[in-house]
């Protein structure tokens, strides 16, 4: 008999599950704000890093820490940072790597959210950036100013699925001085592990692939221990906290990101020859196609497949784009990428709509350009409902 008024049983009853001989398989979800502690001693104990545990959930949690030990595992890395968004784990990467007044030489080929990070919020906390053709070193070399500190690059580009030489760019920044950050969502670590090739940082929007189920937004920073802990200390003051369910859930993704990766990339090779081969189809980008002018390169930056972003331009008079993707009966149209879902998207009015015609169209992100990302249902049935669409269009 709980003895304990009733004000105080509604606050504290049912608190603590104690003396159970068993513990959860699963790990426990810690949807708290903060920790515990028994003594005043304990807080430096944990704070100094002598003993294991947390503090408060925006500077670490065990769902998190949990998420970040298996990415870095996945990625060769000493350490991993988990938060909100990718877009947050990019902003944290930068304004931890070097100062206001640092330039940011960026790959011309860029996720649009990134692209506006930079114009909007970054440039005006002091930092500067560059676009450069990242498929040619020698010239990213060229363009090293004095006051270039970091180097911007995607694995695979967002919309237009170029790859960089990854080893010459490391070898370019390393020349150099810079911080090489590598935003890896797109390969995976399943296909690329960046560090591997000099990458200093990599990051992750863990809301694509990592994840996997189109069911949480978070991100993930890897690279040296060093690197990592100044970008926690940021995350600490901009507060980009990624929740301990989200974390959770993401962490449950990752179980089955070789098996989701090997068939999505599988299927995504299927697919992008069956596009390339359609006579209703102007152009395919996957460096996955043996005819794919990165195709050489590629299979030297990526291992075991090319992962399951394919984009593509329907033939056709203005509107074909629209027309394809209204036609699309399993395939959804939805703005993100990674699923288990097969999806597409439309850069131009989604993820590069913050850049102008022009702009996009210096960058080969045209309107009739649809953007794929294969997911695991039987690739026979996408290419019924591509086929239907496109004789529709
Ligand atoms: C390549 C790439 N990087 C970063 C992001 C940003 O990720 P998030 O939406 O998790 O902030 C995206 C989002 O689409 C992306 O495609």
């Amino acid at each position: 008999m709980d003895k304990r008024s009733f004000e105080t049983i509604a606050v504290q009853a049912g608190q603590d599950a104690t003396g159970s001989l068993t513990r959860p398989h699963a790990p426990p979800i810690e949807q708290t704000a903060a920790y515990v502690f028994e003594s005043l001693g304990d807080v430096d104990e944990v704070l100094g890093g002598r003993q294991p545990g947390f503090m408060y959930t925006r500077y670490a949690g065990a769902n998190q820490a949990a998420l970040e030990e298996a990415v870095a595992g996945l990625e060769g890395a000493e350490a991993g940072l988990a938060v909100a968004s990718g877009t947050a784990a990019l902003l944290l990467a930068i304004v931890s790597a070097a100062p206001a007044g640092s330039e940011v030489l960026a790959t011309r080929d860029l996720y649009g959210g990134t692209l506006s990070l930079l114009r909007r919020q970054l440039d005006r906390l002091g930092y500067k950036h560059r676009l450069v053709d990242m498929t040619d070193p020698a010239g990213v070399e060229r363009e090293i100013r004095a006051d270039t500190r970091i180097l911007l690059a995607e694995t695979i580009s967002n919309p237009t699925m170029r790859v960089f030489d990854l080893d010459r760019l490391a070898g370019v920044s390393r020349r150099h001085g810079l911080v090489f950050i590598c935003d890896n969502t797109f390969a995976s670590p399943y296909h690329c592990r960046p560090l591997e090739h000099g990458v200093d940082a990599v990051v992750h929007s863990a809301t694509k692939y990592l994840n996997g189920h189109g069911d949480v937004t978070a991100g993930v920073l890897l690279g040296r221990a060093d690197l990592v802990a100044e970008a926690r200390k940021a995350a600490i003051d901009f507060g980009p906290t990624l929740d301990p369910f989200a974390a959770w859930l993401a962490r449950r993704g990752l179980r089955t990101l070789p098996l989701r990766m090997a068939r999505q990339s599988a299927s995504a090779l299927r697919v992008a020859g069956f596009l390339a081969a359609h006579g209703r189809i102007a152009l395919v980008n996957y460096p996955g196609l043996p005819g794919d002018p990165q195709h050489a390169l590629a299979t030297r930056v990526l291992v075991r497949g090319f992962s399951g972003m394919i984009s593509f331009e329907p033939r056709g008079p203005a509107g074909a784009a629209e027309r394809v993707i209204a036609g699309l009966r399993l395939i959804r149209f939805v703005p993100s990428l990674g699923d288990v879902w097969t999806t597409v998207s439309h850069p131009a009015k989604t993820s590069h709509r913050s850049m102008t015609a022009d702009e996009r169209a210096a960058l080969d992100i045209g309107d009739e350009l649809i953007r794929l990302s294969v997911g695991l249902e039987d690739p026979a049935d996408l290419e019924g409902d591509l086929e239907r669409a496109l004789e529709r269009a």
